[in-house]
């Protein structure tokens, strides 16, 4: 077993999952903040620099996980290491914010897809290398093509 102290809380509009856009072509723009506790803080210094941040979060309010499931738009079931579902082995959560600014341990926030409270374990800058041309997209780059 491995234990995570989370480094802080996510404050978000969002209060019930229905409320979260979903599916291709969801827009994630909610603004919000990321509140990071007191004893962490001096751990944000520089962060300023950076356009986007990845934050390394829990799936609190999910239970159990599925090793198959059918996504919103998808047209067959998918490995859940395929999918960004909630129910996971691990239940971490990955999200890719823009900074917006610092007030000392809060950083404001776009682009948010968590629930309000929402533990946070970790935050990185985002430093993406490989060119847009070079990824591949896999069953959603198919289902973005039958919804557009
Ligand atoms: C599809 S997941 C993707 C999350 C993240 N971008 C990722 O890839 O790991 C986003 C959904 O997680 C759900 N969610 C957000 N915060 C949650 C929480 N704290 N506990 C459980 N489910 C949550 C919401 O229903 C939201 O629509």
């Amino acid at each position: 077993m491995i234990t995570l102290d989370p480094i802080g809380t996510v404050r978000s509009k969002y209060t019930d999952p229905s409320q979260v856009p979903k599916g291709t072509g969801a827009k994630h723009d909610a603004e919000g903040v990321l509140e990071i506790r007191p004893e962490f803080e001096a751990g944000l210094t520089d962060i300023e620099g950076y356009s986007h941040l990845y934050v390394l979060w829990i799936f609190d309010r999910a239970e159990g996980f599925h090793l198959m499931s059918q996504p919103p738009n998808a047209d067959r079931p998918h490995g859940v290491f395929s999918t960004r579902s909630p129910h996971r082995p691990n239940a971490i959560g990955l999200t890719v914010v823009e900074l917006l600014g610092r007030d000392g341990p809060r950083l404001r926030v776009r682009g948010l897809d968590m629930l309000d409270g929402t533990p946070i374990v970790d935050i990185k800058p985002y430093l993406s290398s490989i060119p847009v041309e070079t990824l591949r997209r896999g069953w959603l780059g198919e289902a973005e093509r039958r919804h557009s």
